[in-house]
């Protein structure tokens, strides 16, 4: 599949956008090709009960599954200047979950298998291998 990371980036943009950041002003927006070509979006919202506020990948991630699932196969997450933002590792963890060692996401140093961003993650394998 060939992968418009401008426009999957603009996408990304657009949700940034629309972010509810009072408190931090930080606007976090995130766009997802997914397996079945379509696009899927987030922006963070947050809440006063600070810790509780929601990342821009976690909406992407519910909207995902909301309109009928698959996996993710890019991912591009930017910042209020729109420049290409690392998740942190709670969305690290989301993005594995969804799109898996060969999703790639669009870094500051390129392109990248989530394989990298995340080496040696934690997956439902190692849930399997114990319960047998
Ligand atoms: N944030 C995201 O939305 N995604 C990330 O991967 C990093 C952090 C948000 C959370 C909070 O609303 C703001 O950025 C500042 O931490």
């Amino acid at each position: 599949m060939i992968i418009d990371w401008e426009s999957l980036t603009a996408k990304a943009v657009e949700a940034m956008r629309t972010a509810y950041a009072p408190y931090s002003q930080f606007p976090v927006g995130v766009a997802g090709l997914v397996d079945d070509g379509r696009i899927v979006t987030g922006c963070n919202v947050e809440n006063a009960s600070y810790g509780v506020g929601l990342c821009a990948e976690c909406g992407m991630v519910s909207s995902l599954i909301a309109t009928g699932g698959g996996r993710l196969v890019a991912v591009s997450c930017v910042d209020a200047r729109g420049m290409s933002l690392m998740p942190c590792g709670r969305c690290r963890q989301l993005l594995w979950e969804h799109g898996g060692a060969d999703c790639l996401l669009l870094t500051p140093e390129g392109v990248l298998p989530m394989s990298q961003v995340l080496p040696q993650a934690f997956g439902g394998e190692d849930l399997a291998a114990v319960r047998g």
